[in-house]
């Protein structure tokens, strides 16, 4: 049976599962399965601080590209940055996830100051960067200063689908190597992408699968496609709630010991997106740490979740949300466990 021995399927009957939809009660019970023997009903916190949303690159779905005018620039200081890890700390976080666009301002000097406060003002958390494509000897120094974890998603595995994303200047190749830096460095790594962004096949889904058995991430990201009005890809149609359960629960039992976010932009495309991707193996929330004034300005797609006044408070919703399909937040590092 295709499902408990996944990591040998071929491609042929990888395509078959993911495009039916005949297999996915089977699916689900069998990631849950699986995530529940390795992970229990533990479900593991990350801090996501979104501290800049400038960016040097202009990749034709995100709403923060360069090239979108319209965009309301913000940087956050250190010190406005510290002020989130505390109101973290307090509210259980012990891994903290700074993102931020490809911002120059950021240089390895700033990013290493950033890293090395955190890191001795919280010595038992977790420092996670999301900064995008570096040198070797940058990730190096973050590393130096204490950063752990990386999250870097390849986007699409396949270099021509990639060329259709991207504008000329970037390739697949070197984001590949990025993550195969990282991996050397020592740090543990997230890598992942979007389900159902245009042009995307199931083809390519296959290849995204291939590619992180080679990798063999730490972390595996992955929400639908959803258009951002100001972006070229404004008339895309998103990728579907259906299809990223799907993935996230073959995700799960390819990789049983990793760690899937429930994203973000799951919850974006349904109300309880996030729950049914817990359901389908997802064990991480990601939720919202960056102060409630600039929420807004970080919108890489359209109507994102946890982006006004009500939302201060993530930790608490979230903590309510878990419970109420069966599992349970823990105030740890959650650490991946090969
Ligand atoms: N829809 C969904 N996800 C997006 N991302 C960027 N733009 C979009 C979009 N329009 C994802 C990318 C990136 C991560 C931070 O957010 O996969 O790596
Ligand atoms: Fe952010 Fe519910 S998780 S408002």
């Amino acid at each position: 049976m295709v499902l408990y021995d996944i990591k040998n399927a071929t491609n042929e009957e990888l395509k078959a599962l993911i495009e039916s939809s005949s297999n996915d009660n089977q699916l689900f019970a069998a990631a849950d399965s699986v995530r529940r023997r390795h992970y229990g009903d533990e479900v593991y916190l990350r801090g996501l601080i979104e501290f800049t949303n400038y960016c040097k690159n202009d990749c034709y779905y995100c709403g923060i590209r360069r090239s979108n005018r319209q965009a309301d620039r913000y940087r956050l200081s250190k010190d406005e940055i510290m002020q989130c890890c505390n109101i973290g700390y307090g509210l259980g976080y012990r891994t903290f996830v700074l993102q931020g666009g490809e911002d120059p301002y950021y240089t390895d000097n700033r990013i290493c100051e950033i890293v090395s406060e955190i890191h001795s003002e919280y010595p038992d958390c977790a420092v996670t960067l999301s900064i995008g494509e570096k040198s070797k000897e940058s990730y190096q120094q973050y590393y130096d200063a204490g950063a752990r974890r990386y999250l870097l998603r390849h986007e699409t595995a396949n270099d021509a689908h990639y060329k259709k994303l991207h504008p000329n200047g970037m390739s697949g190749a070197e984001r590949k190597q990025c993550l195969y830096w990282l991996k050397e460095i020592g740090y543990q790594v997230g890598t992942g992408f979007m389900v159902g962004s245009p042009f995307q096949t199931t083809e390519n889904l296959i290849e995204d699968l291939r590619f992180m058995q080679e990798l063999m991430p730490d972390m595996i990201g992955i929400g639908p496609y959803i258009s951002h009005s100001q972006t070229p890809f404004s008339s895309f149609t998103g990728g579907t709630l259906e299809l990223t359960l799907r993935m996230i629960a073959i995700l799960r039992l390819m990789f049983p010991y990793s760690l899937i976010p429930a994203t973000t932009a799951l919850g974006t495309v349904d109300a309880t997106g996030r729950e049914k991707g817990l359901k389908a193996g997802a064990n991480v929330v990601m939720p919202n740490l960056s102060p409630v004034n600039v929420r807004k300005q970080y919108e890489l797609y359209d109507n994102k979740i946890c982006t006004g006044e009500e939302s201060a408070q993530c930790r608490g919703c979230l903590e309510r949300r878990v419970n109420s399909v069966g599992y349970r937040i823990v105030n740890s590092r959650g650490d991946v466990r090969r």
